[in-house]
């Protein structure tokens, strides 16, 4: 336990001192000081000299969880299957991407059974409303707009605080963090003492009447959220909110998450009608996919715990500058240059005098090295002009030696590619004791390096 100390109080101002005081300098009286004994100053005070004492990890009752149902699945599951009550949530993500239109569907969708109240200081009430009318018929037929549902345009926190205790939700959305400010504080609005000081509220708002509250944050140019990563470490769950503006699928990660799992992915699609739920991205990503077109690789990456077809595309063009140019899109810059290192020297392929682009289909971005094999595939595809086997997906990751090196979750994306007709998966030398369960019907080629890989995926 911390030590007790002795210090003295003024019994007619309340003034503090440590030592004993014969007139108050704050009120001017004589001889008012007491002593008293206390430790440091608690962090959790019900109501005045009511401290909580602390309790046996047994005494203290198990909670339920007592999440409220999203009815939105790719947006509840992302957050570890509902909303929280008393949690902070910070939405965050490109201007443009989508954060209020989710946000403004997940509000409408709970206010049918929960009270929401969204708040908004980048718009005026009559533009969401437009925008409402909008989005809410094709979710929810003609029905009209749920009762349980409050707007406010506002950026002052005062006002904010006003009319969350007039309309006493359970669910407050404020768009966005940026927008809020108090008057006494210094800053402008969005700088680091406004937005900081801001979340703290909502954070203690949160706590104290058990409101869910969702915070949207834009990321700005730096790619850093209002001030580096300022509210991360402060809220409960950070969610964001990716994709290619110009392409219409949108990925919805958690990358911290106090009351679920951080790896699991939701995908939508940006429609005229809003954000629409994608149950099968898959099937999607794969879409427009010309078979038999060299400098095309299909591989299986994880987002999480859910496999995810993707097409990596690869095309070498004879560069007719003296230095050769490397474009990574949706693939990492770096992994990019290894890949092509590797194919130089292990494959002996002739890329140095050759531009080369790399691309994820989609608008996705694929980080895991267990792309690598299908990104080698695409660039030496491309560069022999000969297409890959149409119904191969490639898996695994590249070594510096031209090994072919073991990935995650093999068997799940296999099962994947299987799912969606691939007959044959190309895969690391598989070394664990059990030998995975393949899918029936799936022929499973274990390379020991790139270069066997790329002789069995070539047609
Ligand atoms: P928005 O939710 O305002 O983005 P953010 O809050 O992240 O800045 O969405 C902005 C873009 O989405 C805008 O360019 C228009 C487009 N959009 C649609 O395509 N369909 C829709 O139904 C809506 C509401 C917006
Ligand atoms: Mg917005």
């Amino acid at each position: 336990m911390p030590k007790e100390r002795t210090i003295y109080v003024c019994q007619v101002c309340g003034r503090r001192a440590a030592k004993p005081v014969g007139r108050c300098p704050q009120c001017g009286e004589w001889n008012t000081y007491e002593a008293r004994v206390e430790g440091p100053e608690p962090r959790t005070r019900r109501g005045p000299g009511v401290y909580r004492l602390p309790r046996r990890l047994h005494e203290i009752p198990a909670a339920e969880d007592a999440r409220w149902p999203l009815p939105m699945k790719e947006f509840a599951r992302v957050l570890g299957g509902g909303v929280m009550p008393a949690s902070l949530v910070l939405l965050g993500g490109d201007p443009g991407i989508g954060k209020s239109t989710l946000l403004l569907q997940a509000g409408l969708l709970m206010a049918r059974e929960r009270r929401v109240l969204y708040v908004s200081g980048e718009e005026s009430e009559a533009q969401i409303r437009l925008r409402a009318q909008r989005l809410w018929p094709a979710m929810e037929g003609e029905d009209g707009f749920p009762d349980e549902f409050y707007l406010l345009s506002e950026t002052n926190l005062e006002a904010i605080l006003y009319a969350v205790d007039q309309v006493q939700p359970h669910i407050l959305i404020v768009d966005s963090i940026q927008t809020v400010y108090q008057p006494e504080l210094e800053g402008v609005p969005g700088g680091v003492t406004q937005v900081r000081e801001s979340s703290l509220r909502f954070q203690m708002l949160a706590k104290e009447r058990g409101i869910a509250v969702f915070l949207i944050g834009h990321v700005t140019k730096e790619g850093v959220l209002a001030g580096p990563k300022l509210l991360e470490h402060l809220v409960d769950t950070v969610l964001y909110l990716e994709g290619d503006r110009y392409q219409a699928y949108r990925l919805l990660r958690a990358v911290k998450n106090r009351f679920g799992p951080t790896a699991e992915v939701g995908v939508f699609e940006m429609t005229d009608r809003g954000m629409v739920e994608v149950p099968n991205p898959s099937e999607v990503f794969l879409a427009g996919r010309v078979v038999d077109a060299p400098g095309s690789a299909i591989t299986v990456t994880m987002e999480g715990t859910r496999p995810l077809l993707v097409e990596i595309q690869g095309l070498t063009s004879p560069s007719p500058f003296g230095q050769p140019r490397r474009t990574a899109i949706g693939v990492d810059a770096y992994r990019l240059l290894l890949v092509l290192a590797v194919l130089t020297r292990r494959v002996g392929l002739r890329l140095g005098d050759q531009d080369v682009f790399a691309n994820v289909v989609g608008g996705l971005r694929v980080q895991e090295p267990a792309a690598d094999l299908a990104l080698a595939a695409a660039l030496a595809s491309s560069v022999q002009d000969r297409p890959l086997r149409a119904d191969a997906v490639l898996i695994g990751e590249v070594g510096l030696s031209g090994e072919l090196r073991e990935v995650s979750h093999l068997e799940a994306r296999v099962q994947e590619a299987a799912q969606f007709g691939f007959q044959v998966a190309i895969v690391p030398r598989v070394l664990a004791k059990r030998k995975p369960r393949w899918p029936e019907g799936m022929v499973v080629r274990e390379a020991r390096t790139l270069r066997q890989a790329l002789q069995w995926a070539l047609t």
